[in-house]
């Protein structure tokens, strides 16, 4: 039997030291971020939702945190927001500063490490008026704030994340158009956007570890898992393969030096499959569309987002990112649903994943849930319940779901039932 089975066979037994958590990023949680582009873009009308207050998790992290130990977590990922610490080019807040200072320290004091995201989709409203990522000065302006960052933080922080999921973000502000600075089908920005956010996150990797060697630096990847809608037909195939080159392959080589990413971990925010359809002609028959049809094999449920439970994805996503032969760390993954039930067959499934994963040897460092709380789901606003705590968005109380208790157990115990 595989030394990592425990006695009765049905339970894998993680490494220890394994780290589990939620996630959750400033402008989803924190409330009140009124110098970014996302507050500017809600203020304008040109978001159908405010964040407003949000969970208001800025002044209640101690009792989110307590929330978060009282379910067995060991770990938290949360992002610093830029244009708190940063309001105006030429101002820089201390304050924000020392209240990350203090939410670390906040962290540490609840038992759990802290997982640090520099960029998570927001910019401060001067970057963006100014071109955001267009800009030439760009990734140096990250760079600066990066330095400020880590100057203050660095010693406190061994796991850093430069930018979330940086496809996403060019993908939803400059071709789909439906995020700021909402340009549609803007192909050459978005490549211009793309290769500045390789260059913010190679600076801000080489920043970080210059000053703290130790640290351990990476940049969450959103993995979707793509396949062909079906795989008998060809077009399908050349535009999986295509979509996926460009979606799970292109900003890895963008961050090579030397032949290898400026990474020291891969990690990776796995929610779902892409069944890829090529229809037409030109680019869209090379890329194909996301075909949501229910006819695929092993068509899992889908949540408020749309997005379907694909719990194999996860493994097959982790074992080709394994190839880079690096530790992974599964940054983000969750479930949009008003329906705990479903949140809890989703986490059984893809913890059982995990653990195969685990099981054959493959290097994870932690799992973090997207999310702790429910909270704003950028353009469809509080409505997508991700949270293991439900928040009620009036009170602003919380509510400890029972998915949260099962996964506390996994946490706690440091083993998943197969
Ligand atoms: C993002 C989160 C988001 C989640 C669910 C991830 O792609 O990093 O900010 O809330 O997906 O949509």
């Amino acid at each position: 039997m595989n030394k990592r089975r425990d006695t009765t066979g049905s339970f894998v037994r993680f490494p220890v030291g394994f780290l589990w958590g939620a996630a959750t990023s400033a402008h989803q949680v924190e409330g009140g971020n009124r110098f970014n582009d996302w507050w500017a873009a809600e203020q304008a009308g040109d978001l159908p939702f405010r964040s407003a207050d949000a969970c208001r998790h800025f002044e209640l992290y101690e009792s989110d945190f307590d929330l978060a130990e009282s379910i067995g977590h060991n770990c938290h990922r949360f992002s610093i927001e830029w244009s708190r610490v940063q309001p105006s080019i030429d101002t820089w807040n201390d304050s924000a500063l020392e209240h990350y200072a203090q939410v670390i320290q906040s962290l540490k004091a609840h038992g759990m490490e802290p997982v640090v995201t520099l960029h998570h989709f927001t910019n401060p409203a001067w970057f963006a008026a100014r071109g955001g990522w267009e800009h030439q000065g760009a990734p140096e302006a990250f760079a600066n704030y990066v330095s400020r960052v880590i100057d203050r933080l660095g010693d406190d922080v061994r796991y850093w994340l430069t930018v979330n999921e940086p496809t996403v973000y060019a993908l939803q502000g400059y071709i789909n158009g439906v995020w700021p600075p909402f340009a549609k089908s803007a192909w050459a920005r978005a490549a211009r956007v793309t290769r500045a956010l390789a260059r913010g996150h190679v600076t801000a990797y080489e920043t970080i570890k210059a000053r703290c060697p130790k640290s351990r630096v990476s940049f969450a990847h959103n993995a979707l898992h793509m396949e062909p809608c079906n795989a008998g037909r060809l077009r399908d195939r050349i535009a999986a393969h295509c979509r996926d080159w460009i979606y799970n392959e292109l900003f890895f080589k963008l961050i090579r030096i030397a032949g290898k990413p400026k990474l020291d971990f891969v990690a990776l925010n796995y929610y779902t499959r892409c069944s890829v359809r090529s229809q037409g002609m030109g680019l869209k028959a090379l890329l194909g569309t996301a075909c949501k049809l229910e006819h695929h094999s092993g068509q899992g449920m889908r949540g408020t987002m749309g997005w379907e439970a694909y719990p194999r994805g996860l493994g097959l996503i982790a074992k080709r990112f394994a190839g880079l032969g690096l530790p992974l760390f599964i940054t983000e993954n969750g479930f949009a649903t008003d329906d705990d039930e479903e949140r809890r067959q989703f986490l059984r499934a893809h913890l059982r994943e995990l653990a195969n994963l685990v099981e054959a040897g493959i290097p994870v460092l932690g799992y973090l849930h997207w999310s702790l709380l429910d909270n704003y789901e950028w353009a469809s606003g509080t409505l997508p319940r991700f949270g293991l705590a439900e928040t009620n968005f009036t009170t602003q109380e919380r509510r400890v779901r029972d998915s949260a208790g099962d996964f506390a157990s996994v946490c706690r115990d440091n083993r998943v039932q197969l």
